[in-house]
């Protein structure tokens, strides 16, 4: 094995781990055993903080999200399933964040050049709105098709971005959700995504931050993380850098990630650590 290899290796304490879907209950704090029992997710707070956006938020131009796609999201029923996927009226391959992005500003009177809305889009309408429309694909089945020109295009991209090792450690999402997987790093079990299908359980709320996250967060976390995003790393300049939103590389490897997740049953939102 090449040196680099043995540091990386250095750097993770090994320790069996199952590579985990969901989280197992017994791992989960009393409080949230509880809460469950109950029939309480605490993840439901978002979705019906979608429901009510998807409802009730009006746009400069007085329309809603229901005015498009119907009462109780109807028309949206299996939409997430296949997403991200090309579209036509923007022209470019979505993910969910993105794509409700482009129907506030193309359909609803958002100007897209107002960094303020912008703002507070990414912060307070995203994560509930994306949280809802999953939802609404609960019980079916992941079923992403690579077949726009488009599609194809990213599919690639997806790819060498899960294989590329970058970044300051050489690190790959390959090398720890891969090679890796089962192991621990920072006293957490590395999961193979891909593998394990774990799309399906993506927006997800995470129980040791209180925080519901979609994919992309999710993804541009673990670019961050571990510095992959660059090819250089200035150490003072970089040190912490977060791809931006609906970055190329970010949806692209989403895709890459929620194909593999074919046949996956969607159960959002999920819970993780
Ligand atoms: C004025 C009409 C309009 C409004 C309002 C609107 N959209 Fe859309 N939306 C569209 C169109 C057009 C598309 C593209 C449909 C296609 O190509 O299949 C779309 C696509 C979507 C898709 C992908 C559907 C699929 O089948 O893949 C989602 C999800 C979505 N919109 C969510 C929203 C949400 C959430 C809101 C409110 C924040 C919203 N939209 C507001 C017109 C609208
Ligand atoms: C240095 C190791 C490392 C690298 C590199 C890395 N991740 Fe992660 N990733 C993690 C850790 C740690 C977690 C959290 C595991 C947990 O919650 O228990 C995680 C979680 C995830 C999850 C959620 C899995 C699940 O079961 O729900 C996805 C998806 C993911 N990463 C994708 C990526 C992608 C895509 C890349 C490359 C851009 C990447 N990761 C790079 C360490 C890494």
């Amino acid at each position: 094995m090449k040196k680099k290899g043995l540091l990386v290796l250095g750097v993770i304490a090994g320790g069996a781990v199952a590579g985990t879907l969901a989280v197992a209950k017994e791992k989960l704090p009393e409080h949230l055993r509880e809460l469950l029992e109950l029939g309480m997710h605490p993840g439901h707070v978002f979705v019906d903080e979608g429901r009510d956006y998807y409802h009730n938020l009006k746009g400069p131009n007085g329309k809603t999200c229901a005015t498009c796609h119907g009462q109780d999201g109807a028309k949206l029923v299996g939409a997430y399933a296949k997403m991200p996927r090309y579209y036509k009226d923007i022209d470019a391959v979505a993910d969910i964040d993105l794509r409700i992005y482009k129907c506030m500003t193309k359909y609803m009177g958002f100007d897209p050049k107002d960094k303020k809305f912008k703002k507070k889009y990414l912060k307070t309408y995203r994560v509930p709105l994306a949280t809802y429309v999953a939802s609404l694909s609960n019980g079916m089945k992941i079923d992403v098709k690579i077949q726009h020109p488009k599609e194809k295009e990213m599919y690639e991209l997806g790819k060498k971005v899960w294989f590329t090792r970058a970044g300051a450690r050489e690190f790959s999402c390959a090398m720890c959700h891969m090679v890796l997987a089962g192991r621990r790093i920072r006293l957490q079990g590395l999961p193979n995504p891909v593998k394990a299908k774990s799309y399906n359980h993506w927006p997800a709320y995470r129980f040791g931050s209180d925080k519901m996250w979609t994919m992309e967060d999710r993804v541009r976390t673990c670019f961050r993380a571990y510095f992959l995003f660059l090819n250089k790393w200035d150490e003072k300049k970089d040190w912490v850098k977060t791809p931006p939103f609906f970055a190329k590389e970010v949806i692209a490897v989403e895709l890459y990630m929620k194909h593999a997740s074919n046949g996956g049953v969607i159960e959002v939102p999920g819970l993780v650590r």
